[in-house]
């Protein structure tokens, strides 16, 4: 790159706010809160999706979006329309910039998109309205962090279903609870922004019932933020919908044993352990 075409680029992603560390090449990565480079083996997406359909729901600033296409699959992105289409509760509007909140959910994923020169297709849709007629269906669906941020996590996981051929990575946020009885801990209180933490056993209980042929617990881990707080305790299952489990999975495909941290312990009061995550957002949002 053309060292001015290179210092303009870095001067114009250096006033958006990113969510993801994305991969501009020429050394350029965008300052995400979050690096998932590291964590990327955690996630079992299947290494070689050359030929196959994918789509990656609530795409942030494409992170996931670029790795899959990178993998050689044809994606579709897909981002809420609205900043204010999340599940908010009533009382999580007194946080909000409209107009950064609005640049922070659309702006930092096209400008990546442009300065990759990716291929994928974006739609705006409410993760709810997915289904075969809004968005067909795809080989493989990635679902990453977002159950934790609606109201109706189960609901979601249909939909997830509905739309996918073979397999969906889905990762979320876990309650760190090892106890067989599938509990979640209500997180809504009181702003409404992330909503349930299922713990395993609730999370596994939720796939199955939204109607998957197979699934897989793949990994348990803490992503941890770009800068290295620690960061919200994720587990990831992978599902499929074909009669045996799909070829696309490789058997040999492990999570690396070294990025399972010690689990956070909650306090008594409240999700103390959540409280980086929060002032994240706020930050990415000006506030
Ligand atoms: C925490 S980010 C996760 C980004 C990315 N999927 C990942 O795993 O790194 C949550 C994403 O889900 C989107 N989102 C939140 N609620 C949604 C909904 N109801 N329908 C669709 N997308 C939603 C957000 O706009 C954001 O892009």
């Amino acid at each position: 790159m053309d060292p001015r075409e290179r210092q303009s680029l870095a001067d114009r992603m250096n006033q958006l706010s990113w969510y993801h560390t994305v991969d501009l090449g020429d050394g350029l990565r965008t300052p995400g809160a979050y690096d998932h480079n590291p964590y990327l083996g955690a996630y079992g997406l299947p290494k070689d999706l050359t030929g196959c359909t994918a789509l990656d729901i609530g795409a942030a600033s494409g992170y996931f979006t670029f790795e899959l296409e990178g993998r050689g699959a044809q994606v579709t992105s897909t981002e809420l329309p609205q900043w204010k289409a999340h599940d908010f509760g009533p009382q999580y509007a007194s946080e909000m910039t409209d107009d950064g909140a609005q640049q922070y959910l659309h702006d930092p994923y096209a400008f990546a998109h442009e300065a990759r020169g990716s291929h994928a297709r974006r739609k705006m849709i409410n993760i709810y309205d997915i289904n075969p007629d809004t968005v067909g269906r795809f080989d493989l669906v990635f679902c990453g962090s977002v159950l934790l941020h609606l109201t109706d996590p189960a609901r979601a996981l249909m939909r997830i279903q509905s739309v996918t051929q073979q397999v969906a990575v889905i990762a979320t946020v876990v309650y760190p609870l090892a106890t067989p009885e599938p509990l979640a801990r209500y997180m809504g209180e009181p702003g409404g922004f992330t909503w349930w933490y299922p713990n395993r056993a609730a999370f596994e209980a939720m796939v199955r019932s939204a109607g998957f042929a197979g699934w897989e617990w793949f990994s348990e881990f803490r992503l941890d933020y770009a800068d290295g707080q620690p960061g919200p305790y994720h587990g990831v299952i992978r599902a499929w919908n074909t009669p045996q489990r799909p070829a696309l999975l490789d058997d040999s495909d492990q999570p690396p044993t070294n990025l399972v941290k010690e689990k956070v312990t909650l306090s008594a009061g409240g999700a103390g352990w959540l409280d980086p995550y929060k002032e994240k957002v706020r930050g990415l949002l000006g506030r």
